[in-house]
């Protein structure tokens, strides 16, 4: 098992969703966090000057997958997370000890 996690654009969060749940990957869960990249946050103009946003609305969804979805969940959310501009976000892989569900007492991937 694996835990992905995958930072987005907040605006894409929906499209994600639907592309996973097609998939056949429902279970997640969403944070709203804030980050940077390697633009470092972004310069705005306003009237006289200009100032910074050091970090930038995202979101982060974790979700804990069996090994043989891991290829398909990366995929299908780099397409439906991409705009093709800086600021797409990342993915980030983990492997993952052990899944428990809670009504069941199932562990491993059954639990998953
Ligand atoms: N090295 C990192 N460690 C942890 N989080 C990161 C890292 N790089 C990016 N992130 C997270 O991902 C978000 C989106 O990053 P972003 O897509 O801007 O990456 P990037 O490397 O700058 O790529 P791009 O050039 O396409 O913008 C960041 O706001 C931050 O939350
Ligand atoms: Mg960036």
């Amino acid at each position: 098992m694996r835990k992905i996690e995958a930072i987005i654009r907040p605006e894409k969060l929906d499209a994600v969703r639907a592309a996973l749940e097609e998939k056949g990957i429902t279970g997640m869960t969403v944070v709203e966090v804030k980050g940077r990249g390697r633009q470092k946050g972004i310069t705005l103009q306003w009237r006289a000057g200009e100032y910074r946003i050091e970090f930038l609305p995202k979101m982060k969804l974790e979700i804990i997958v069996d090994d043989k979805d891991v290829e398909t969940t990366i995929g299908t959310i780099c397409e439906a997370a991409r705009s093709g501009k800086v600021g797409d976000g990342k993915i980030f892989i983990y492997p993952v000890e052990q899944v428990v569900r809670v009504r069941t007492g199932e562990r491993g991937k059954d639990a998953i």
